[in-house]
């Protein structure tokens, strides 16, 4: 059972794939693989840790920038993950989530897609993942879809963010030491706490989780107040 103070809302920059991979002069293929194997321990972690909801950032709209077999590793990991997690996502009771425009992947990826939101949807516990994620767009279309119905306010962007049903966001973590956003979670980190920490992504697990559950627990939020 998690502590009272233990954030509900963690999101992850999961980076440091590709530096693992070289340090082990490994094909980044390799590391990307690797990280898949750290999704699946943190994904459990989160259970552990009785968080509500963990988002992770899988693939964000600029890494269309890599080379186009990179890209294509990672759909390949993509499509087996899905295949090998589904079933014991929905028997831990996971409700998935995709944040950002899924439908620009492969139709064989959107329909494994829809059909993991289909069956994880009664899910108590939400993972929330990021694909073709960008916070920039997700800003303006929230907008666009906000001025379209009236004013534009924070709280009617908010409404129309891909987020707009999950908690707040509590605690965002980035790993492999590079301390940036990277168009993640641009609006939802206004008052998110932020921990970078020294691990490369495929590392990860539960004790590193826990521990950034644990140093969130210390701090002190102030939103502005005193
Ligand atoms: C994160 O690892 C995975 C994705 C961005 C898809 P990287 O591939 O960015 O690894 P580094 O940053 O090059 O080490
Ligand atoms: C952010 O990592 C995207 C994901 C983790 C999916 P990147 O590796 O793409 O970010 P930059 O290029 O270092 O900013
Ligand atoms: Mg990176």
């Amino acid at each position: 059972m998690a502590a009272s103070n233990f954030p509900r809302h963690v999101a992850i920059i999961m980076d440091g794939n590709g530096r693992w991979a070289k340090k082990r002069a490994m094909p980044r293929a390799f590391g990307h693989k690797q990280g898949g194997e750290a999704v699946r321990r943190t994904v459990e972690a989160a259970k552990t840790l009785d968080l509500e909801c963990l988002t992770l950032y899988a693939f964000s709209s600029e890494n269309w920038k890599r080379e186009e077999g990179e890209i294509s590793d990672l759909m390949n990991l993509m499509r087996r993950f899905i295949e090998k997690e589904l079933d014991a996502f929905v028997a831990n009771g996971l409700r998935l989530k995709i944040i950002g425009d899924y439908k620009a992947f492969a139709p064989d990826i959107v329909d494994k897609l829809e059909d993991a939101l289909e069956r994880t949807k009664d899910g108590t516990r939400t993972l929330a993942v990021a694909l073709n994620y960008g916070a920039q767009q997700e800003i303006a279309r929230a907008a666009r879809l906000a001025a379209e119905e009236g004013e534009v306010t924070p709280a009617a962007i908010d409404r129309h963010l891909y987020t707009a049903e999950l908690p707040p966001l509590d605690l965002l973590i980035r790993t492999s030491g590079e301390v940036r956003l990277s168009n993640f979670l641009l609006w939802q980190s206004a008052y998110a706490e932020m921990i970078f920490m020294d691990v490369l992504w495929p590392d990860f697990g539960e004790e590193h989780l826990r521990a950034a559950c644990e140093t969130f627990a210390k701090r002190e939020r102030r939103f502005g107040g005193r």
